[in-house]
């Protein structure tokens, strides 16, 4: 496994907190987003995730106006009302959704995909008379709309109205995952993020295709989600953050909108709470849950490794049950994280010992247990599946766990984690896996990278972003973007599509897009960005 500095302070050279505000002053998010490069029609070469197919038809340019309509019949409506919420700010058009009177030059949402599309696919057919989006999900629906918006041009991301016109190339798109789990993760333990702030990043990965969000909702620093049996979880030990500053918590009617949201994007929450080691909130917080009685002080640094659940105390067990009980209830999907990282004050038998308790109790609650990939050390059973955070490209543990069944999340630290410095001029992140420029959290290939775990023993990919250096949206945004939709076409396009070259040129036509949307990204010298 890689070496990670028990003190990332000290590998990362930062003051944490006066490093924190350079981003936005030295890259100004938002250009005006009327000039004309905005304003230019867009074409079906610049979309990211890069499709499986694309066949343009030069003579079939399609053009929204504001007669446009949606027709997204039964089902489908959902996905139509989120499309002309996307549209109705930046056209000014009223853009109904299913009129009793169809206009001219409507869009259709139709579920009436082939299955060949799978679960998540779509097909997208723009002619000069309608759009046609067909699907044989909602989810394929509302991945074939985050392609459509990138047909029209850069304005349609604008939260006000701009000028048109509105045209959308002619061709037809045909488009389905490569991995079924794509995944990006927020640390709201290190600094607490609010429910809009999570909302924000939310839509903002959605337009990617990322299908998963993973929260990291406790840690050294902070427990972030409501417990109704132990409360002082968050009365105590919600109280702060890394630097001392106050921090926050999510009550469980909170944890519930952000996964509504979550849901309204197409997006599945992953619960985590990490365990046994991470856990210097909670041991603050009830002095029972330490094996010599007595509760920790509250941490405010960024030191890792020093905490641990009391392995052979009974309490333990039932806090663990609680609160996985509670967890589960919360959480619609599978899955449901456990950690597991990072325990450098727990023996490897303890440790053993402690998981071979807590898996069932995952299990018994209904979920699959997902964890980072030390736990393949307890053994999990098939339906499991490790998370690697390494910064090599495997682990025995790995071997073992595809030996036994389980699945692979792929999240190499030195290619995935948003929260590594690009290089040593970035004001904000770590550095501990190394500098990651786009490039490098591009140049590798899910399928293959990981020794001895074959492409169909990989879930997917997620792209990490912890955050003890990240207070802010733009700080958040600054560090996502533009390695999230890297990361993301990894997760979607056909192996055969990934192509540096390629990606670069489509990036540059993303500038003008984020920044209409008004958010914040960093402007990579790799990237030939269009303004
Ligand atoms: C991790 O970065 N400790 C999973």
């Amino acid at each position: 496994m890689s070496a990670r500095p028990r003190s990332r302070a000290a590998k990362a050279g930062l003051a944490v907190a006066g490093a924190l505000l350079v981003a936005g002053t030295a890259v100004p998010a938002g250009a005006d987003p009327t000039t004309t490069a905005d304003r230019a029609a867009s074409t079906m070469d610049t979309i990211v995730p890069a499709p499986e197919s694309v066949k343009p038809n030069p003579a079939a340019d399609f053009e929204l106006t504001a007669q446009t309509a949606i027709l997204a019949p039964g089902e489908a409506a959902g996905v139509g009302e989120y499309l002309a919420g996307v549209l109705r700010p930046s056209t000014g058009f009223p853009v109904p959704v299913n009129p009793a009177l169809p206009g001219t030059g409507d869009i259709a949402l139709a579920l009436d995909g082939d299955p060949a599309l799978g679960p998540q696919g779509y097909r997208l057919q723009v002619a000069d008379e309608a759009v046609r989006v067909h699907a044989t999900s909602t989810d394929g629906l509302f991945n074939g709309v985050q392609t459509l918006r990138q047909l029209l041009p850069a304005g349609i991301e604008s939260p006000t109205a701009q000028p048109g016109p509105w045209t959308m190339p002619g061709g037809e798109i045909t488009d389905k995952p490569r991995f079924g789990h794509r995944s990006a993760q927020l640390d709201p333990a290190r600094h607490f993020f609010t429910v809009d702030m999570v909302k924000r990043y939310i839509d903002q990965v959605a337009k990617y295709k990322i299908n998963k969000l993973h929260l990291h909702l406790t840690d050294d620093q902070g427990w972030r989600l409501q417990i109704n049996s132990w409360p002082r979880l968050t009365e105590f030990g919600a109280q702060t953050e890394v630097g001392g500053t106050p921090g926050g918590y999510y009550t469980q009617q909170d944890y519930t909108e952000i996964v509504n949201y979550a849901a309204s994007r197409h997006m599945t929450v992953i619960p985590e709470i990490d365990m046994p080691g991470h856990t210097n909130a909670a041991l603050s917080s009830y002095a029972e849950l330490n094996c010599d009685g007595v509760a920790p002080p509250p941490y405010t640094g960024i030191d890792v490794g020093f905490s641990s659940l009391c392995v052979n105390k009974d309490i333990t067990y039932t806090f663990v049950e609680d609160v996985i009980r509670e967890v589960a209830a919360l959480t619609p999907g599978p899955y449901l994280h456990i950690g597991g990282d990072e325990a450098h004050s727990t023996t490897d038998e303890d440790y053993v010992a402690f998981m071979s308790k807590v898996l069932p109790l995952v299990e018994k609650y209904g979920k699959k247990p997902l964890g980072w990939h030390e736990y393949g050390k307890a053994a999990p059973k098939g339906d499991a599946v490790l998370q690697f955070w390494g910064t090599t490209n495997g682990d025995p543990l790995l071997n073992e766990a595809v030996a036994r069944g389980n699945e692979v999340l792929a999240s190499p630290a030195n290619k995935t984690y948003l929260d590594m410095k690009y290089d040593e001029n970035t004001p904000l992140g770590l550095q501990w896996a190394g500098f990651i420029e786009v490039a490098d959290a591009y140049g590798w290939d899910p399928g293959s990278y990981l020794q001895g775990v074959p492409e169909e023993s990989v879930l997917g990919v997620e792209a990490p972003m912890f955050s003890e250096t990240l207070e802010t949206s733009q700080h958040i945004e600054f560090m996502a973007f533009p390695r999230l939709p890297a990361i993301a076409e990894l997760g979607w396009s056909p192996k055969g599509a990934l192509n540096w070259e390629s990606f670069k040129n489509r990036l540059a036509a993303h500038g003008p897009r984020l920044a209409a949307s008004g958010q914040d990204f960093y402007r990579s010298p790799q990237i030939p960005w269009q303004e």
